[in-house]
């Protein structure tokens, strides 16, 4: 049975302090969401280490935002994925559209991020999705079946199966328009229909596929209730506590 996820993706959000009390929040809420429902948050890194203490004990799994694309050594201002694992991380999220848009993520430098995380027993929230006038044009599927094909495809079918996978259209993010339920089943569906092709369907029915852009806990359960969404990424709503464990409790 695939899992279940709701994950906080913080960004560059928070104070130290004001990350670990918002974790708690979370943590002590957290008895409420459905056991079967994998809550994960992912704070910046300078947060990391006193977030994992903060949740140590409970259900909450950390995630870094990102990770290095080489394993150690000169590359000033990055963290690797054995520090992030080391930290108390069991996830990272790679590919998110910020960090294609603004920082030149490439598909070749995410292959190596995603083989790097793997080897540390990380598993990658790998995020796709197709910018507004990619979806005006009607070419949001050859998009997506693009950024999985360049990444996740790349991979061993042992490694591609402990990946969790974001479909977030890059103009529902922090914009407040959701895509409608109808629009993110037909891609989630088209996603799983191609890691079926690639890695055959038995693989496809348990990998995760989750819904970011938006995401808010006044359209989770519709988002939740189609049959390939298998959670959500949440951005803006996951740094208020309560708002965060709404969405993970419309499972
Ligand atoms: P949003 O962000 O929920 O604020 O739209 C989602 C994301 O970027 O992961």
């Amino acid at each position: 049975m695939r899992r279940k996820i709701v994950a906080g993706n913080w960004k560059m959000n928070t104070s130290v302090a004001e990350g670990v009390a918002l974790a708690k929040a979370v943590a002590a809420g957290a008895i409420e969401v459905p056991s079967d429902v994998d809550i994960i948050i992912a704070p910046p890194f300078t947060h990391i280490v006193p977030v994992a203490e903060a949740v140590a004990g409970s259900r909450i799994a950390v995630s870094a935002q990102n990770c290095a694309d080489e394993p150690k050594g000169a590359y000033t201002g990055e963290v690797a994925a054995s520090m992030i694992a080391g930290a108390g991380c069991r996830y990272v999220i790679l590919g998110h559209s910020e960090r294609r848009q603004y920082y030149g993520e490439t598909s070749e430098k995410l292959v190596k991020k995603m083989r790097l995380a793997l080897a540390e027993g990380l598993k990658p929230i790998y995020c796709v999705g197709e910018k507004l006038e990619e979806r005006n044009a009607g070419n949001h599927f050859a998009v997506v079946g693009a950024q999985l094909a360049e990444v996740l495809f790349e991979l061993t079918p042992e490694e591609a199966s402990k990946v969790v996978i974001a479909y977030e259209p890059v103009w529902a993010i922090g914009t407040g328009v959701t895509a409608t339920s109808a629009q993110a089943q037909e891609i989630h569906a088209f996603i799983r229909g191609s890691l079926a092709g690639k890695f055959g369907s038995d693989f496809a029915e348990e990998i995760s596929i989750l819904y970011g852009g938006s995401c808010k806990p006044s359209n989770a359960a519709e988002l939740f209730a189609c049959p390939d969404i298998d959670g959500g990424l949440i951005g803006g709503a996951s740094l208020k506590a309560e708002d965060f464990l709404a969405i993970a409790k419309s499972y």
